[in-house]
């Protein structure tokens, strides 16, 4: 049977699926790598275990199918991480990711001294420290011997095509996320180019995901089990996959991502930006655009609480949360362990329990970490509201989306009944129906029928909702409260 090979470069570990060419995944091998908070606000990430984990998981989910069977590969991954490469082929420093807040200064100089509405003009979009174009700065200004050795830059999952083709190319959804990418027009920014002091041999060539253009290298064949010269296509970022795997393709539904960060993806027909920059414009896999409200630590705030500091099992710790009321008995939680994009852009926010007392529990706790982390997308969501696209339906996806009492927060929250999708296979499936696309196996539409089967829909309770607005309002003037103090505590810190 032919398959297709979806590959999806995580933060916490690669997830690779096996596929059918009806859209079915038939097994899926997930391999870790470790993620280096070196200093305060800073994560990276040695390329180099990408792609031993890449290899390690391919050969594994292929031992026991023909190699001739596999028909193409589609690489997404976490967006906007710097890769530098040299002449040889070869990494110069470790990643620095997406949710890295080191290049705070160069993000000003992009906002302030350039100017945000001339980025938005060029890009779409104005600069996070989390974006490539302030990291590149960043690594000018701070290694500026590195950056003379750079032959090429590129982004996380552009650099596993380029070890698995030879050739460096990106797609336009995650060349989106560089901020020298003209989102409207779908091709690089010249003007952000010559801001940058890059020129155009540096970075890759750019193409729609779907599209097949590259082929894997003869020396992986054996090492891989993989036919030879296997298409490749250009891929996805993380999100514009997942979309693609959750059918979220058309305006109307809008997708919840619970993974390492929450993402409110909100599909557009046509390009429009936020003109208060709140939330991100970018292309998505099917030659459209999208908005997205990004917050820096959903799930990763839950692992923070439960694997970090209580060392106990998520069914334990959930099970107790249940236990506590909305609300969670006054106490807050403010999820920014890794500052916060949407909607504040503010690299210096903190991670905060407030509002405790004696009468608190653990189960209190726990429950106002997943209220606050819902609270967080709670402002993307209602920033998407504004741009004046109807929505329907809410599709949540990500390791969080497998704990009901958190889909129920969430229903409660923002007042809509929440879908969830029965499939595990998030951006690495999206990856590989993209593939069937570029094959011409299979358009989008026959997706959207056969790939996501909701598994269930939760309701929202109307009386709950009602509460949770009082506690979102008090939640938002939390932080507009504590904003100069998480500035002061940075410089004690840094
Ligand atoms: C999107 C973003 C994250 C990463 C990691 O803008 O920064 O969702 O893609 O998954």
């Amino acid at each position: 049977m032919p398959y297709s090979l979806g590959i999806d470069l995580g933060t916490s570990g690669v997830k690779i699926v096996l596929v059918t060419i009806e859209g079915e995944i038939v097994k899926e091998v997930l391999k870790t790598y470790p993620i280096y908070y070196p200093k305060s606000g800073w994560a990276e990430q040695n390329p180099e275990d990408w792609w031993h984990s890449v290899k390690e998981g391919i050969k594994e989910i292929l031992a026991d199918v023909g190699s001739s069977q596999i028909i193409g590969i589609g690489v997404s991954g976490q967006m906007h991480g710097l890769v530098l490469i040299d002449k040889h082929g070869d990494s110069l420093l470790p990643c620095i990711l997406w949710n890295d807040q080191r290049s705070y200064k160069e993000t000003e100089y992009l906002n302030h001294e350039i100017g945000k509405n001339r980025l938005i003009d060029l890009t779409g979009n104005i600069a996070f420290p989390g974006f490539t174009a302030p990291k590149l700065l960043w690594v000018q200004n701070n290694y500026p011997h590195l950056f003379e050795k750079t032959k090429y830059i590129c982004l996380p999952k552009d650099y596993i095509n380029y070890k698995l083709t030879g050739q460096l190319f990106t797609d336009v959804s995650d060349a989106s996320g560089t901020l020298y990418f003209d989102v409207k027009n779908r091709k690089w920014s010249e003007e952000m180019m010559g801001i940058l002091r890059i020129n155009k041999d540096m970075i890759p060539k750019v193409y729609e995901s779907y599209e097949v253009v590259g082929r894997t290298k003869n020396s992986l064949s054996q090492e891989l089990n993989i036919p030879i010269h296997t298409p490749v296509i250009a891929g996805a970022g993380d999100n514009a996959a997942a979309a693609v795997g959750a059918s979220v393709i058309e305006e109307g539904t809008i997708m919840i991502s619970l993974g390492t960060s929450g993402v409110v993806f909100t599909p557009q027909s046509k390009y429009s930006s936020d003109h208060q920059a709140r939330l991100h414009t970018f292309c998505d896999g099917n030659k459209q655009w999208h908005t997205m409200g990004v917050i820096l630590s959903a799930a990763s705030s839950l692992k923070w609480w439960v694997e970090e500091i209580q060392k106990e099992s998520y069914d334990t710790l959930l099970e107790e949360a249940t236990q506590s009321p909305a609300g969670s008995k006054g106490l807050f939680f403010l999820p920014y362990l890794s500052g916060e994009r949407t909607p504040y852009n503010d690299p210096y926010a903190k991670g905060t329990f407030i509002g405790l007392s004696h009468q608190h529990s653990r189960g209190d706790m726990t429950r106002a970490v997943l209220e606050g982390i819902t609270f967080a997308l709670n402002d993307a969501f209602k920033a998407g509201a504004e741009l004046d696209i109807p929505i329907s339906r809410v599709r949540a996806l990500g390791g969080g989306s497998k704990s009901d009492l958190w889909l129920q927060i969430i229903a409660d929250v923002f007042g809509k009944p929440v879908e969830h999708c029965i499939s595990t296979g998030g951006p690495a499936l999206g990856a590989a129906l993209l593939v069937l696309r570029g094959g011409k196996i299979k358009n989008n539409d026959e997706n959207v029928k056969n790939v996501t089967p909701i598994n269930k829909v939760v309701k929202p309770d109307r009386k709950k909702h009602q509460d949770y607005q009082l506690y979102y309002n008090q939640f938002k003037k939390l932080y507009k409260h504590l904003q100069k103090a998480f500035k002061e505590i940075s410089t004690l810190i840094e």
